[in-house]
């Protein structure tokens, strides 16, 4: 592998709950992957990062971590993450996990001896246990409101049994945020880092690391308009929802919650990222940080800091030609800016899959989620089409590229789950006015004609799975030249033997409007994101997310062209 592999990476993203069954208990495990690892190294993808297996609870599908040095029985053992891991080694795959750091689970060691001990206690003080507002202390300390609906602070009671403090859970009440001014949290921090770098790990994905550090005095706050996103700016939701929007990125800073991108969690990735260079090979830490705009988001990955933070902003920009250009512009130009590669993403477990989010039509601000009630719910095969295009347009940018797992079979948002199978805290937390996130989580299809489709060696999935999932399995597409898998493998591999992630952008002139065209290295890439199809400039198909039409380019398709 090349030196610096990061900047120029595909990592796929594995959601255990749903990537692969080993014990057939309908809830995916670590022998799971590592039994399926060869279809990833097929799939030609650099490393792979899991979402929490650590002992959980699962009130938020394991990022509610109770220990950070083990593994949920759900999953599996230490033992089966260090055969999963030599396995993808020896693929030549490497592991990324996720780090969860902005909060524990309440069945946290810390957080139970915290519920125990007395206001004003050391083991109070690894949280944000507050005293409440009014005469009897009966009001939240502050106004501010959880990601997932519903206040952000919820009252205890203390050992007389009487009402007592109150804990700060910017997610769900199960998620108590820990104080990371206290020295003994950055300790036992370092330590989980090292736990992992040596075990092997190539890096961490670092959950909410934009919310670790809260503004002095946790001031009350009012967000601007309709958020709902892991914590991202109203602006930027907006666009989730897939109508063409004027691109709207901006110099200002965004968002001024007293909750996102303090100054202070800086010095925290500053410190991980020294640790992490005393460690042999690359090993990487990789920002998710909701923060707007662009500019800002880089400050995560100045040299001293992150090697990578992904890129919201494109994932939410609609399929727009001008949206397109500008936020590629804007990427390249402010990760460019600190030395370091763009992200690129369409898809992860937070959000709509994107088969079917470019296509809706009504807006649906992140971490929404779509049901049955959702208005302006796309058709698949129109909604599918453009998604092709938009994820060959995507593999051809240089920097580095996410991809999420059961996207390069086209999976669509799973819209019709019942009501009783679902498990996002956002859906409970909102009385269901929310679905949630759910409908992307949907345990993955591998053989059409097997049992749960595949997914284990049991008729069982944690979240049931639509009829569709045969006709999309792994098995079926396999050999089939006009998959989306086929579609995956042939960009990921011609991305790698063309050096793309490597490469320099240059912009191509003389199209209409609605076509985003550009030159990387010595390939030309033409996306047509209108109504009509458009002559192609001369030179050798490469690629081409759907047929052409007589030589020409119809509307939703990308063609790669040798230049
Ligand atoms: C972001 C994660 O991606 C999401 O799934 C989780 O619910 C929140 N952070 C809270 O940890």
């Amino acid at each position: 592998m090349t030196s610096e592999w990061w900047r120029t990476a595909a990592i796929y993203q594995i959601y255990p709950r749903s990537f692969a069954d080993a014990n057939g208990d309908g809830m995916g495990d670590l022998a799971g992957i590592t039994s399926r690892l060869v279809a990833l190294q097929e799939l030609g993808i650099n490393a792979i990062w899991l979402s929490p297996f650590y002992t959980s609870p699962q009130r938020d599908a394991g990022y509610d971590v109770a220990d950070y040095c083990d593994v949920d029985p759900l999953f599996g053992t230490l033992d089966d993450f260090d055969a999963m891991i030599a396995e993808a080694h020896a693929r030549g795959i490497r592991v990324i996990v996720d780090l969860v750091p902005n909060h524990s689970s309440d069945a946290h060691e810390w957080f139970q001896a915290a519920l125990a001990a007395a206001p004003g206690s050391p083991e109070r003080a690894r949280y944000l246990f507050r005293d409440g507002r009014g005469p009897d202390g009966a009001e939240a300390p502050n106004n501010w409101e959880s990601v997932f609906g519903g206040p952000a602070w919820t009252r205890v009671l203390e050992s007389d049994g009487t009402p007592g403090q109150w804990y700060l859970h910017l997610f769900d009440s199960s998620q108590p945020d820990f104080d990371w001014t206290n020295d003994e949290v950055r300790e036992e921090f370092r330590d989980i880092l090292r736990f992992w770098l040596d075990r092997g790990v190539d890096g961490f994905r670092v959950d909410v690391a934009h919310g670790m550090i809260k503004a002095e005095g946790l001031p009350d706050y009012t967000p601007p308009a309709e958020g709902g996103s892991m914590g991202g700016a109203a602006g930027v939701t907006a666009a989730a929802s897939g109508v063409p929007l004027e691109p709207e990125i901006s110099a200002e800073p965004g968002d001024s919650a007293p909750y996102w991108g303090q100054e202070g969690v800086h010095d925290i990735y500053r410190d991980w990222r020294a640790l992490l260079d005393e460690y042999p090979g690359e090993r990487i830490l990789a920002a998710e940080a909701w923060v707007d705009p662009l500019p800002r988001v880089a400050k995560w990955v100045r040299p001293d800091e992150m090697h990578q933070a992904f890129n919201f902003a494109y994932l939410e920009t609609p399929w727009n030609a001008e949206a397109l250009r500008h936020v590629i512009d804007a990427s390249l130009d402010a990760f460019g800016s600190v030395g370091a590669p763009s992200t690129w993403v369409l898809s992860n477990h937070d959000v709509v899959r994107h088969a079917t989010r470019l296509s809706v039509t009504e807006a649906n601000p992140q971490g929404h989620g779509l049901g049955p009630r959702s208005k302006g719910l796309p058709e698949y095969a129109p909604g599918l089409r453009r998604a092709r295009a938009a994820t060959a347009l995507m593999l051809a940018l240089p920097g580095s590229a996410y991809l999420y797992q059961g996207e390069e079979l086209g999976l669509p948002e799973v819209i019709h789950l019942p009501d009783d199978a679902r498990q996002d805290p956002t859906w409970f937390r909102t009385g269901g006015e929310r679905y949630g996130r759910d409908g992307c989580r949907v345990p993955l299809p591998w053989e059409g004609s097997a049992p749960s489709y595949g997914f284990g060696p049991a008729d069982a999935s944690w979240l049931p799975q639509p009829e569709q999932w045969a006709s999309l399995a792994r098995d079926r597409q396999r050999d089939d030249p006009t998959s989306t898998l086929s579609l995956y493998r042939g960009a990921l591999a011609l991305r790698r033997s063309r050096d793309l992630g490597a490469g320099a952008l240059e912009w191509l002139p003389g199209f209409a409007e609605s076509i985003v065209a550009f030159r990387n290295g010595d390939v030309v890439v033409v996306a047509n994101t209108g109504d009509a199809a458009v002559e192609l400039p001369a030179g050798e198909v490469l690629l081409s997310s759907e047929p052409l039409e007589g030589g020409m380019l119809p509307a939703d398709t990308t063609a790669w062209l040798a230049a």
